[in-house]
């Protein structure tokens, strides 16, 4: 019986999936795909920034979620999605969604934001409410989208 997929926070033993998953979109910078950048990926699991969607025992989907700490110690509370992907063979399967929902209840009632670096991922962030915030593309020029819950 097929079960229904998990929503969990990645532990350091799931970095190898992790990095899998970020290894195989051909955009990534190659630093990232080292064994440096594995390291990164580690700790940012340990962490507990990464969550991960498992779809029958596979990891299928990875997000990373951080929370901006000198917009917080101004008493803001804005979170960023650095990375979400889904591996190609469970695409279009609500996967990313689903790590996009737990990210909602996560940022509660402060907001949520993405460079958009794809019309894949805008097209994502436009169905769950997303909207583009002009003038903050980041140093390569991907757009920012926000998400807050008052405004949807
Ligand atoms: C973008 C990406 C993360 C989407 O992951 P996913 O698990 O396939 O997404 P979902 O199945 O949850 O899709 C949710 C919605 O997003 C939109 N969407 C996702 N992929 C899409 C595509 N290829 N074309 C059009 N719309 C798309 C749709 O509205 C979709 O809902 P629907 O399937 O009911 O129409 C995935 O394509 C990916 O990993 N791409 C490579 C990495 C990347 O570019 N990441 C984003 C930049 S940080």
């Amino acid at each position: 019986m097929h079960a229904k997929p998990v929503v969990r926070q990645a532990t350091a033993s799931d970095a190898p999936a992790v990095q899998a998953i970020m290894n195989a979109i051909p955009w990534i910078a190659e630093s990232a795909k080292t064994e440096e950048g594995f390291e990164r990926t580690k700790s940012a699991c340990g962490r507990g920034e990464v969550w991960i969607v498992e779809d029958n025992s596979v990891i299928a989907s990875t997000m990373t979620l951080t929370k901006d700490s000198l917009a917080a110690s101004c008493g803001y509370k804005i979170w960023l999605i650095r990375l979400i992907a889904t591996i190609e063979t469970a695409r279009r399967k609500g996967h990313a969604r689903r790590l996009i929902h737990k990210a909602k209840e996560i940022v509660d009632d402060g907001a949520l934001t993405a460079h958009v670096q794809n019309d894949d991922s805008s097209a994502l962030v436009s169905s769950e409410g997303f909207v583009l915030v002009e003038g903050q593309a980041d140093a390569a020029g991907y757009p920012l989208y926000e998400w807050t819950r008052n405004a949807s």
